[in-house]
């Protein structure tokens, strides 16, 4: 009974001291960053970079009134709302191009000659990102909506002040709404716009995410640049396979992605 209670005693112990371990490498990330932000936004005040977000914050009228602390949660939001959803897109681009290796090629011939500047217009790139947006959507709910008024949707009746979900993934794979649903196939947004009743990647309203235009971008120049190494080859760990995904706020490929040149 003692040595199990040593050894429980011992583990727990084990546990605190890797919690405590994990809290202070966090503190100590969180407040680099805090003053690595703050320095910009100072830089930023003194002789602002024309392109930048910072400089698009402070150029509004309403920048130059916010604190440093505030434009500091500013940029920690676009930071963070901003990282994790494009990169969960960009595993799930390259993943999907592991089963499907054809459509890499097509993106590298549609490309190869273009300027970085036209990948996010180029046709069938732009399809592919549409779909991997679809097909697994890294961000699976929307923001909640609170109802200031009874509303009727179909055959239900949400009294005034119901808190309503948006699921963008259901939306998605809804098979009225889209044909085979569970098939990756960006053919499908070829020479077709994109429809906010059937597709909505990014919410909608006035809550709709804000990075949408730079998180397209990102993702077609960030495809299109990866599929242009000739002797790429994308691995997939068995694990990652779209049926096993890993949830958070997000959806993201359970493993890595293993890129080889
Ligand atoms: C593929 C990448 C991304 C996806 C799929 C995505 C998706 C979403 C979704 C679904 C929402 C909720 C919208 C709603 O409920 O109507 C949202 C909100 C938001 N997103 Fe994104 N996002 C992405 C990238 C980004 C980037 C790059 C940024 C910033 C640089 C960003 C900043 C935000 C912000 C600030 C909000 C909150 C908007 C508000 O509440 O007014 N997102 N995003």
């Amino acid at each position: 009974m003692t040595s199990l209670h040593n050894r429980y005693s011992a583990e727990l112990v084990g546990d605190r001291h890797q919690a405590l371990w994990a809290h202070r490498a966090f503190t100590r990330a969180r407040r680099a960053l805090r003053e690595t932000l703050l320095e910009e936004i100072k830089a930023a005040r003194r002789a602002p970079s024309p392109s930048s977000i910072l400089a698009t914050l402070l150029d509004g009228s309403e920048g130059q009134d916010l604190s440093n602390e505030e434009l500091r949660m500013h940029l920690m939001t676009l930071l963070v709302a901003g990282h994790e959803t494009t990169s969960a897109a960009l595993s799930w681009a390259l993943l999907h191009a592991t089963s499907q290796p054809h459509y890499v090629n097509k993106i590298r011939e549609e490309t190869w000659h273009q300027p970085v500047a036209t990948y996010p217009t180029t046709p069938f790139l732009q399809a592919y990102c549409h779909e991997v947006l679809r097909h697994t959507s890294p961000v699976p709910n929307g923001h909640t909506r609170r109802t200031l008024r009874e509303l009727n949707i179909a055959k239900y009746t949400f009294p005034s002040g119901t808190e309503l979900c948006p699921c963008i993934h259901n939306l998605h794979h809804n098979h009225r709404l889209h044909q085979q649903p569970d098939h990756f196939r960006p053919e499908r947004f070829l020479n077709a716009a994109t429809n906010t009743d059937t597709y909505l990647p990014f919410g909608i309203g006035s809550r709709r995410c804000l990075g949408e235009s730079l998180a397209m971008q990102e993702l077609a120049i960030a495809v299109a640049i990866t599929t242009h190494h000739p002797d790429l080859k994308i691995e997939a760990p068995e694990t990652a396979n779209p049926e096993k995904v890993s949830m958070g706020p997000t959806i993201r490929t359970p493993d890595s992605m293993i890129l080889r040149t």
